[in-house]
């Protein structure tokens, strides 16, 4: 291991034997954390090839198990975002996608800091099960087209703990180690093809849009190695995506959308999502503009939420609650927070936003904290909307006048507003496939 630390630290090319060594020695206990903390500081420093970026991928996906999707027909194209704010477009692209005969067989995350996740927002519907076993999951897939569950198993347990010590030892920043750690459990959980959501500004791991790009770079090259076809679209997180933040808030929401009445960022980035999904599946004969229409047809004939229904059924949950989002359980405060001026919006700092979701009760600081499903924010104004002094910006739902409180002050911290009419934010920076980066949305 000295002499893995001093090459790396003297700018060398390991070899794959070298970092395949290294992370199942550190995985298996036989390494220990000092020097596998000099390693990462070697590669923070360093930096990593395009090849040993992809040996490392494929050391951690091969440290644990390895999800078989044989059993489900089809190309499983799964989906993953790097983390935001509001996002809860896997209960929106996911529908879309399985509505189009495309097998969803997902892995979602939990919830941690300022992000959400997909596994928390499932978990406030009554009676869903995230955690099925493996039979159960793929009997689903292929019964109804789509499944999603937490992640289970012993998936990338040397990313686990890599990830544990980058966390205390200043190491996360690096785009070959978020690369390689992302990858490695999309790869282990039986992904044919991935699409990305890499997020970009102010509430997302990547502020910058280069940031952003190259991590996507970085991650479609790693697919375009180990024979997973991935492509990436850079996406806005400097405001939330759509307006709910918080568990079963952004349930209500994904339903709606999936009724036609959802926000129109939100629809159209899980439109765009959908349509990739489709293409890497071998949908529309290689035309993204063939697949983007599919996707549509989906949404607006009410397939995609058929789809998300019989899904939440067959997981155990009530569907009912999809229909009548009013069932579910109010939480026992709900509180405005006015605008102090008369204006625009001029900024919404995501970052911001989902701490104060946090802080209301919807979020994580540790791992092991319980979070209230009733817990949440909606957004009554975007950027680019007038707004009038005293009038609500976002309304926020707790348990507690103290959360509350808190919570409203950071949503108004969060929210500037100005006399200037501010640009319309763009909503889809880039996509990045094996043959490049195309910027904007234009060419989308
Ligand atoms: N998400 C991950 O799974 N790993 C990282 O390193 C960063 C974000």
């Amino acid at each position: 291991m000295y002499d893995i630390i001093v090459d790396k630290r003297n700018g060398k090319e390991l070899t794959r034997e070298q970092i395949a060594w290294a992370v199942a020695g550190y995985t298996g206990g036989s390494i220990p954390d000092y020097q596998a903390a000099a390693w990462l500081m070697a590669i923070y420093f360093q930096g990593m090839t395009e090849r040993e970026t992809a040996w490392l991928t494929d050391a951690m996906a091969a440290s644990g198990d390895h999800i078989d999707l044989a059993a489900i027909p089809g190309i499983k194209v799964d989906k993953h975002s790097t983390g935001g704010v509001g996002d809860k477009t896997t209960l929106i692209a996911g529908p879309i996608v399985a509505a189009c005969g495309v097998p969803v067989a997902k892995m979602s995350g939990r919830g941690l800091g300022h992000t959400g996740g997909t596994v928390d927002k499932l978990a406030s519907i009554p009676g869903y099960r995230t955690e099925l076993p493996k039979e159960e999951f793929c009997r689903v897939v292929k019964e109804v087209g789509i499944a999603v569950i937490g992640q289970s198993g012993n998936i990338a347990p040397a990313d686990k703990k890599l990830y544990a010590l980058r966390d205390v030892t200043g190491t996360v920043e690096n785009i070959s180690l978020i690369a390689a750690s992302i990858m490695s459990k999309k790869i282990a959980a039986g992904a044919d093809a991935i699409v990305l959501d890499v997020k970009t500004g102010r509430g997302a791991f990547m502020q910058t849009l280069e940031g952003s790009l190259r991590l996507a770079e970085a991650m479609v090259a790693i697919g375009e190695k180990v024979g997973r076809e991935t492509i990436a679209l850079v996406t806005d997180m400097d405001e939330p995506l759509g307006a709910a933040v918080g568990n079963a808030l952004e349930v209500m929401e994904a339903a709606a959308t999936l009724m036609g009445r959802g926000p129109g960022d939100l629809r159209r980035l899980c439109l765009e999502l959908a349509a990739n999904m489709l293409l890497l599946a071998g949908k529309g004969d290689g035309d993204i503009d063939g697949c983007r229409k599919m996707a549509r047809q989906a949404l607006t004939d009410g397939r995609a939420f058929g789809k998300l229904k019989q899904m939440v059924a067959a997981q155990g949950g009530d569907p009912s609650y999809l229909d009548e989002p009013n069932r579910f359980p109010a939480a026992p405060f709900i509180l405005p927070v006015k605008a102090p001026a008369t204006g625009y919006v001029t900024a919404i700092d995501a970052l911001a936003i989902g701490n104060a979701s946090a802080a209301l009760g919807a979020g994580r600081l540790r791992k092991e904290d319980d979070i209230d499903h009733r817990a949440g924010l909606i957004l009554k104004k975007k950027i680019g909307q007038w707004v009038e002094k005293g009038e609500a910006l976002a309304e926020l739902y707790t348990a507690a006048a103290d959360k509350g409180e808190e919570g409203g002050r950071l949503v108004a911290q969060a929210i500037e507003i100005g006399e200037a009419k501010p640009r319309p934010p763009k909503l889809i920076h880039g996509r990045v496939t094996a043959a490049g980066r195309v910027l904007g949305s234009r060419q989308l």
